[in-house]
């Protein structure tokens, strides 16, 4: 079996940290969304892996994991270009699925429990597809299944006014190569993407019977801002620290805290966990840390107070105000204005960046 993690699309809801890099990169609790769909399907058994990649931060994705190496993988790089929908996407992996199953993991997305169980469930029996579900709050904020007592799936919509049920599909297929065919045959949907959805529903449609998987524990789509602070906060509680870097006599660390061990803590700061500390960070005197903060590699923080947030990284930042709630991109500088210049806050913020004061 094979795996396909879908990397292009434009990233529009994570601007302004994706005018520069793409979102499959953007790290929670340090490390790349998209290292955690390597890993679960690295720990289902699939090591030969595809990378459908867009236009945007096609080098860089290509750059930061090369050919998989350093991941026990082996990557292709297939090139989608526009990113003209997840059945488009899958549409142009057929040479390399080249008649295999595989499975298919949307690039931002994030569960707890890897996806053992829906492919183990796809090998067991004679289906044309599987699929992972969630119940969800606002299931027409998604594709939306409905399925029959022994969890076979009746029919499935993609982001109905109407849904027929509230078990989204939570960007996690396992299929065989008959997809493809269906495939060929789609037309593009209201929004002008040929869907996977519809992929789906026309295999239905053909006779071919499809599985479904209710995923355990919690599953997250980083597509917002929000969506990162949440994620970092799921995986910071289920980490397990590891504090190896420095902490300097007089800095204080309380709960668990993972700590590269290029950085340090210097004497009069304090870390509370959960919390990650990249590689080359420097968290300085009169700084808190506190709990559901990311620090990314080579960022120096000096007084400030900082809480439920994520640091991308290479940043500085030496203001001595709060930071909650917040997602900093890399290269970020935030300092104090000195004492000299009238009141008020002076910042150089990105186009369409969101603050609030
Ligand atoms: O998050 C789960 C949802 O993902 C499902 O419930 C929906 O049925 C499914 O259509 C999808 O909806 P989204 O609107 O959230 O998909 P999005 O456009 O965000 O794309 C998901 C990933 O696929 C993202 O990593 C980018 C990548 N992608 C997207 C498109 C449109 C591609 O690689 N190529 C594409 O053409």
């Amino acid at each position: 079996m094979k795996g396909l993690i879908l990397a292009g699309g434009r990233g529009t809801r994570l601007r302004p940290i994706t005018h520069t890099g793409p979102k499959q990169l953007v790290p929670v609790a340090n490390k790349p969304v998209i290292e955690y769909a390597i890993e679960d399907l690295r720990e289902a058994g699939i090591t030969d892996i595809g990378l459908v990649l867009g236009n945007k931060g096609r080098e860089t994705i290509q750059e930061t994991l090369g050919d998989g190496g350093s991941l026990d993988v082996d990557i292709t790089y297939i090139i989608q270009g526009n990113p003209l929908g997840l059945s488009h996407a899958v549409g142009c992996a057929r040479d390399f699925v080249d008649g295999d199953d595989f499975v298919v993991y949307l690039g931002d997305n994030i569960l707890k429990q890897g996806i053992d169980e829906l492919v183990d469930g796809f090998r067991e029996r004679d289906v044309a597809a599987g699929i992972a579900l969630q119940p969800v709050e606002h299931p027409e904020q998604f594709g939306v299944a409905d399925v029959d007592e022994s969890g076979m799936i009746t029919r499935l919509v993609e982001k109905p006014d109407e849904p027929p049920s509230d078990l989204a599909l939570i960007g996690i297929y396992v299929f065989s190569p008959a997809v493809f065919d269906v495939i060929e045959d789609l037309d593009p949907s209201w929004r002008g993407e040929l869907e996977i959805t519809d992929a789906i529903q026309s295999l239905l449609e053909y006779g071919h019977d499809i599985d479904s998987h209710v995923v355990e524990g919690w599953w997250k789509d980083t597509g917002k801002p929000e969506d990162i602070l949440e994620a970092n906060r799921l995986v910071l509680d289920d980490q397990t620290s590891s504090t190896d870097g420095t902490v300097e006599v007089g800095a204080e660390i309380r709960g668990d805290v993972d700590l590269d061990e290029s950085s340090v803590i210097r004497n009069g700061a304090v870390v509370r966990g959960p919390a990650s500390i990249g590689p080359d960070s420097e968290i300085g005197p009169g700084t808190y840390v506190g709990p559901y903060t990311s620090v990314g590699s080579e960022t120096t923080i000096h007084g400030a107070h900082l809480e439920n947030s994520v640091i991308i990284g290479n940043a500085e930042i030496s203001t001595d105000e709060k930071i909650i709630d917040s997602l900093i991109g890399r290269g970020v500088a935030i300092g104090s204005a000195d004492g000299l210049l009238p009141d008020g806050h002076r910042l150089v913020i990105g186009e369409h960046s969101d603050v609030k004061l």
